[in-house]
């Protein structure tokens, strides 16, 4: 079935330009996307945000949105102007935390992708500053079918509020010659230890932890973090002379610079 496609001329504009457009993104599932449901949330979605560009002012106001057991994890986001765009006026985002060293395998994407289609609004957010995946725009029912269907095959929430937040870790080890420490080990210490303080916030203020396996910094845990995990070598520089004269004298002085 149509829907009546709200007018978008300012939005529009930002589709122009060199750059993906999250525009672009957002029109895609509004036209393309076989749910309807997503269809008409994304259509009232882009009616919201025209309506904030066209009066320079944010309709989303905050609230309190759960899931059984858990204190923190989920943005609620209610509009200001449900009434003018009711298919949209609950769009929570949901927090989740990354494996390790975001490894993922596109069987495990693919599954997410599909739980969320089915509860959400189909955009999401790989991944959000502060690691999370961000799977933004769930009304309050499907918030708790969304996150009941990814925690039966091995998902948690990330951190929201004044809590221990959710940790990440550079690919490291497994791939990064650079590495000097376990990070995923140290990911996965903190994250089993810490998992209470993440979902339950008890604490004055929000606490990072971010794990980068070499001064490199590629988690910019130094930036974002209050706890900064940096491998470092903790040795003499070890360089087999004889080694390297062979490779220069291979590979010629050039190549080497
Ligand atoms: C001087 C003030 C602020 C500083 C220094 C700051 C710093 C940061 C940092 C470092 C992160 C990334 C954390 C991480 O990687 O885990 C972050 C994330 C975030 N901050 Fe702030 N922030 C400030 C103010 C604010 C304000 C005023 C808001 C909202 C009104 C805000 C909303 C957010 C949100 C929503 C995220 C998460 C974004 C995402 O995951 O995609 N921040 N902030
Ligand atoms: S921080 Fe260091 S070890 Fe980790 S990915 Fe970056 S260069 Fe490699």
């Amino acid at each position: 079935m149509a829907i009546e496609k709200h007018n978008t001329p300012m939005l529009d504009q930002l589709e122009q330009g060199p750059w993906p457009s999250f525009i672009s993104g957002i029109k895609r599932l509004r036209d393309q996307h076989p749910n309807e449901r997503i269809n008409k949330v994304t259509n009232d979605l882009l009616g919201q945000l025209e309506h904030s560009y066209e009066t320079r002012k944010g309709y989303w106001k905050g609230g309190t949105v759960s899931v059984f057991g858990y204190g923190g994890g989920i943005i609620p986001r209610f509009s200001e102007v449900g009434k003018a765009f009711p298919e949209s006026k609950e769009f929570h985002t949901i927090r989740v935390q990354p494996p390790a060293g975001n490894h993922y395998t596109t069987a495990m994407l693919r599954q997410l992708a599909d739980s969320w289609e089915k509860y959400g609004s189909g955009l999401v957010t790989f991944h959000g500053q502060t690691g999370n995946i961000m799977f933004i725009g769930a009304d309050t029912e499907s918030t708790q079918s969304f996150f009941d269907d990814i925690n039966d095959y091995g998902w948690d929430l990330g951190g929201a509020g004044p809590c221990v937040r959710t940790g990440m870790s550079c690919v490291g080890g497994a791939r990064c010659e650079m590495s000097c420490t376990n990070e995923h080990k140290a990911h996965r210490l903190l994250l089993n230890n810490f998992t209470d303080d993440v979902h339950r916030p008890a604490l004055p203020y929000k606490f990072k932890f971010k794990v980068s396996g070499c001064p490199n910094d590629c988690q910019n845990a130094i930036e974002r973090a209050d706890f900064a995990i940096i491998g470092t070598w903790r040795d003499d520089m070890k360089v087999d002379q004889a080694e390297v004269k062979n490779y220069i004298a291979q590979n010629g002085r050039q190549y080497y610079i």
